[in-house]
């Protein structure tokens, strides 16, 4: 198994159980969201690149003019669709390293360390610099080297036990890995960005 397949069978849906998350995560995702909301202007168009069942954009609806999330899972965006009551939110499949897009937007978030599961990390934040071109208009959050003991504690609750864990990523069982990154490295691989810590789990990168 690896990253796509792990998704594919569902890893998603056991992420986003509460009842697999300790303390310190169910904190992060709420804090992630907050801060989120707090960076986006009001009135702005976001695209969310490997946005899952479409959380962020749906719980953003009533402060953006429009969301627009896609995801190479097509059983995600099915359910992004179902659970959309929105009409300012659109979903879509697609691979985040060609998104078959043109216009740009205000905003591209990459959030929840979707970017740090991605083996294409630069061409994905190609894509997002082409898509919003504004330079800090792109939010990507990823783990913080010190997220370990919480996520390994997260995934073995998802059926997926940490067999390894390195100064850069935790493989779990699957072969599923999710990276982290010191602010040193992140900020070398994204370039100039300011950086949001989240606690001791994670860091949201503005770029
Ligand atoms: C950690 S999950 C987070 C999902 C969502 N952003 C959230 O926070 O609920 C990562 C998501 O990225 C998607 N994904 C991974 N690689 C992708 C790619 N190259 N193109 C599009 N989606 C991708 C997966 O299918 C999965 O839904």
């Amino acid at each position: 198994m690896n990253n796509d397949e792990a998704y594919a069978q569902g890893l998603l849906s056991k992420a986003l159980d509460p009842s697999t998350q300790p303390p310190a995560i169910r904190a992060f995702l709420q804090q992630e969201f907050t801060l989120v909301r707090h960076l986006i202007r009001p009135g702005s168009r976001v695209l969310d690149f490997g946005c899952g069942m479409g959380r962020h954009l749906i719980g953003l609806q009533n402060h953006i003019a429009c969301g627009v999330g896609f995801d190479y899972e097509r059983a995600s965006i099915d359910e992004a669709a179902r659970l959309n009551a929105t009409a300012n939110c659109h979903f879509f499949v697609a691979d985040a390293t060609r998104v078959p897009l043109l216009d740009s937007f205000d905003a591209a978030v990459c959030l929840t360390n979707t970017w740090g599961t991605m083996s294409e990390k630069t061409a994905v934040l190609n894509e997002m610099r082409r898509l919003s071109p504004a330079a800090g208009s792109r939010l990507v959050t990823v783990y913080a080297a010190k997220s370990v003991p919480a996520r390994r504690e997260w995934y073995a609750n998802m059926g997926h036990p940490v067999l390894e864990v390195t100064d850069q990523e935790i493989v779990a069982a699957g072969r599923f890995s999710s990276e982290h990154f010191t602010e040193h490295r992140l900020r070398k691989v994204l370039g100039p960005c300011e950086l949001h810590p989240i606690g001791d789990i994670a860091l949201v990168a503005q770029c």
